[in-house]
Formats: C-alpha cells, sequence, structure tokens
C-alpha cells in the first residue's frame, strides 16, 4: 500500500501562524464555469486588487496547470475528475501556506467540485460560478475552439458535446455574459471583506 510507511510530520509554523502574519485568511476562491465565460480574467484581476492589498495569492489556470501537472491528463469525465482532484490536493497545501489560492478551471461537475469543498474544507471554499451562456462564450470564442468543437475537432468540448453541472449553492453567482470585469471583480472582494477573509475596508 501506498504511504505505508510515510509519517504526517506536524509544523510548528502553523497556518493561524501564517494568517496572522498575513492579516488574512487563507481561502480557496474557486472559479467554475463554461470556457470564456472568464473565469481567468476575472481570477487574475481580483488576484490584482488582492496582491496590491498585500495579500499572498496565487492564480491556477486550467490551461496553464494542463501544460505541466496535469499535462497527462485528457478531457474524459475520468480525467477532469482527477484535474480537479489534483489541483484539489495543491489548493489544501497552499492554504496551509497561508496562501489565498483562486482557481479557474471549468470544473464541471458538481461532484467534483464537492470533493475539493470537502477536501479544504467547506469555511475554506467560496465557489463562484461564472454565469455566462454557451451562446455568449461561443460567440466570442477568444481561443478559436467552439469553432473546432463545432467541426467535430474536439471532442467532449463542454457546452457542446460534454455536460456543464451548474452550481446548485454558490457563495457567488456573477452575470459574466452581461457584467463588466471591473464589477464583478468588486463583488468578489466585497465577499472576501464580509466574510472576514481580508480586513474591511
Ligand atoms: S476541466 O473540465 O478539467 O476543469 P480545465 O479548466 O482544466 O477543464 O481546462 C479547460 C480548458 O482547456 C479550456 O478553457 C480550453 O482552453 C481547453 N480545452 C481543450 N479541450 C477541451 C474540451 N474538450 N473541453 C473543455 N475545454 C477544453
Amino acid at each position: 500500500m501506498r504511504g505505508k510507511n510515510t509519517v504526517w510530520h506536524s509544523a510548528t509554523v502553523t497556518r493561524a501562524r501564517r494568517e496572522q502574519q498575513n492579516k488574512h485568511k487563507s481561502v480557496a476562491l474557486w472559479f467554475t464555469g463554461l470556457s470564456g465565460s472568464g473565469k481567468s480574467t476575472l481570477a487574475h484581476t481580483v488576484e490584482e486588487a488582492l496582491h496590491n492589498k498585500g495579500c499572498r495569492t496565487f492564480v491556477f489556470d486550467g490551461d496553464n496547470v494542463r501544460h505541466g501537472l496535469c499535462a497527462d491528463l485528457g478531457f474524459s469525465d475520468e480525467d477532469r475528475a482527477e484535474n480537479i482532484r489534483r489541483i484539489g490536493e495543491m489548493v489544501r497545501l497552499f492554504s496551509e501556506a497561508g496562501v489565498i489560492a483562486l482557481t479557474a478551471f471549468i470544473s464541471p461537475f458538481r461532484r467534483d467540485r464537492e470533493f475539493v469543498r470537502q477536501l479544504v474544507t467547506p469555511a475554506d471554499f467560496i465557489e463562484i460560478y461564472c454565469q455566462c451562456d454557451v451562446e455568449i462564450c461561443e460567440r466570442r470564442d477568444v481561443k478559436g475552439l467552439y469553432k473546432k468543437a463545432r467541426a467535430g475537432e474536439i471532442p467532449d468540448f463542454t457546452g457542446i458535446s460534454s455536460p456543464y453541472e451548474e452550481p446548485q449553492n454558490a457563495d457567488l453567482v456573477l452575470d459574466t455574459g452581461h457584467t463588466s470585469l471591473a464589477p464583478c471583480a468588486e463583488r468578489v472582494l466585497a465577499l472576501l471583506a464580509q466574510r472576514g477573509v481580508i480586513p474591511n475596508r
């Protein structure tokens, strides 16, 4: 059995001490939504604002992570689940390190998002649904992938030939199809202040 002879080593510099030093809590900001719904742009904008306030942050981005940590994974339901599981474990470590982790993965399956929520603990998991109709994402088609998916060149494409399960209890639902970036970012920052993750302005 793997890990049989490993022992968990407890740090003396604890998460609580890091949070105290950082003057903010470490949580997972989990952005979910279709490809082209604005997850990455929003995550980076929120990160910029948090960084400017002196917070420790890191953005995990779907396309980037799939170049490295998850380069062996495709887009079958199983591979997506494994993708999200690995990210979940990374995010958990980053939380221990005192960092606000922002993630931008389609994460189309409720079960996988729920897995991460439990893994990092529900209190530290903030689910932000970037709600944007597939028609709008397709019209934007920033990466040209919807066109390819429609042409049958990309199998299992979310929103076209693979499902997206909308969150039922998201902490925040943003209408990213019709709302511009700045007000969306403001709503996220307001929620963080309201939850006591960052000091109130
Ligand atoms: S997830 O479903 O496992 O959460 P992830 O967010 O990592 O997906 O990757 C999504 C990105 O991969 C998309 O933004 C798009 O650029 C690219 N991509 C390539 N093939 C697919 C596909 N079949 N379905 C969705 N996205 C795809």
